[in-house]
């Protein structure tokens, strides 16, 4: 007989990720799946990397060992660099924190902030590990709906009254995705990002700008981080290699005033002692060596014609009208509402036809957990289109056709 464990409080009120189980689904053989947030495998930079390599010869000794939590400095330097430029101004080491994938970052910054019961301010539709995250370090969640231009900000200082009023408190952090966000594929306009950081800063309420998808532009400019025009105060900035190199390597970094990150490093320290110092330095490697730039430009371009590909596979197979939304500018994708009907009823249709894709309410919090009215993403569907090969696409696109057909 198994030993009877008595879990914890926050155990025991854990619930699985449900893209994690969704996930399952939809990786049965034959199935085409525009599910999952994953690159392209065809397009990994493997030879390139693999020559890296050369680092372990090199510098065998450091990479081998223990690293400091902080990160591997030759890859510090490496963020130090590419951070001056989105970020306004040069940034210090002690304003870098290395982490083992963003979503470490958000476990961390969850640590140092969250206490259980406090009130995180997300936009909806968002990033379901962002949630699941902060549900386990026992927070609730105040919702602000989005649009195209991403967070209704204008929304934002009646949803932290409201917060004030029903909790006797203010909220704790305010998370956004500001560019090509994962689901909704929205940026946050200059405006936008202009005023959230007067509202944060006048509330006296921390920012995590989440942008692992910012470098992923296929079209149009990009836009002043809210960590720029906040200058960097009470802001906390996190990328990461997931999308733009490989999910794999798990290495990601934040950038935020050093108290923080000195904080979310002691933190970290009871995670992981430090992120894998091999990846960090084969991505230092790949860095230095000018590959990185090469290979954004690349995936710029690839995903560009994926996106495009989508558009035409759904134009041409599905009923018109059947889905809408915008085509967006970058990131990996579409979000689209059903003109009637539910996403997981069609969902489970899709499933049986043989295409997955995500449906909407996955990227809500549940009405349980929420200050304030809760949001419905039963109409809504996310479909990744940076992940589907060659004629998937259009087999895809039929097969959904037929689920919607099923009603
Ligand atoms: C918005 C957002 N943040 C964070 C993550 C986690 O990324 P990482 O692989 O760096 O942990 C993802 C992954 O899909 C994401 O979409």
């Amino acid at each position: 007989m198994a030993f009877d464990y008595t879990f914890s409080r926050i155990a025991e009120g854990m619930k699985p990720s449900p893209i994690r189980e969704l996930f399952v689904m939809t990786q049965r053989p034959g199935m085409i799946s525009f599910a999952g947030g994953l690159p392209d495998p065809a397009i990994f930079p493997v030879a390139e990397f693999a020559e890296c390599g050369d680092v372990l010869r090199d510098d065998g000794r450091v990479v081998l060992q223990y690293g400091a939590t902080e990160g591997y400095r030759p890859l510090v330097e490496q963020i130090r660099r590419r951070m001056e430029q989105p970020l306004g101004r040069p940034v210090a080491p002690e304003e870098v924190l290395i982490a083992s994938g963003s979503q470490q970052v958000m476990d961390m910054i969850a640590r140092c902030l969250i206490d259980p019961g406090d009130v995180v301010i997300v936009e909806a539709p968002t990033y379901p590990g962002a949630l699941h995250t902060f549900r386990g370090a026992g927070a609730r969640f105040a919702i602000v709906p989005c649009d195209t231009d991403g967070m209704r900000v204008d929304l934002l200082p009646e949803v932290i009254e409201r917060c004030r009023r029903e909790t006797g408190e203010r909220p704790r952090l305010i998370y956004t995705i500001t560019n090509f966000s994962n689901p909704s594929g929205a940026c946050l306009s200059l405006e936008r990002r202009r005023s959230l950081a007067g509202v944060a800063a006048e509330h006296g309420i921390p920012v995590f700008e989440d942008d692992p998808y910012g470098e992923l532009r296929y079209r149009g400019d990009p836009l002043t981080t809210v960590f720029k025009l906040a200058e960097g105060k009470g802001v906390l900035y996190a990328s990461s290699f997931s999308k733009i190199l490989a999910p794999g390597v798990r290495v990601a970094w934040a950038v935020g005033e050093p108290a923080l990150i000195r904080r979310m490093a002691i933190a970290k320290q009871g995670m992981d002692l430090c992120t894998s110092v091999v990846t960090q330095a084969l991505v230092a490697e790949y860095t230095r060596r000018g590959h990185l730039d090469r290979h954004l430009a690349k995936i710029r371009a690839h995903y560009a014609t994926k996106a495009a590909a989508m558009a035409e596979a759904f134009h041409r197979h599905l009923p018109a009208g059947a889905l809408h939304g915008l085509e967006p500018e970058g990131g990996f994708f579409f979000w689209l509402r059903l003109a009637a009907g539910d996403s997981t009823r069609l969902f489970s249709r899709a499933v049986e036809e043989g295409v997955a894709f995500l449906p909407g309410p996955a990227f809500y919090p549940d009405p349980g957990e929420t200050i304030g009215e809760p949001a419905d993403g039963g109409p809504f569907a996310r479909f990744c289109f940076t992940f589907a090969q060659g004629d998937e696409m259009a087999e895809g696109a039929r097969r959904l056709s037929r689920a919607l057909a099923a009603g």
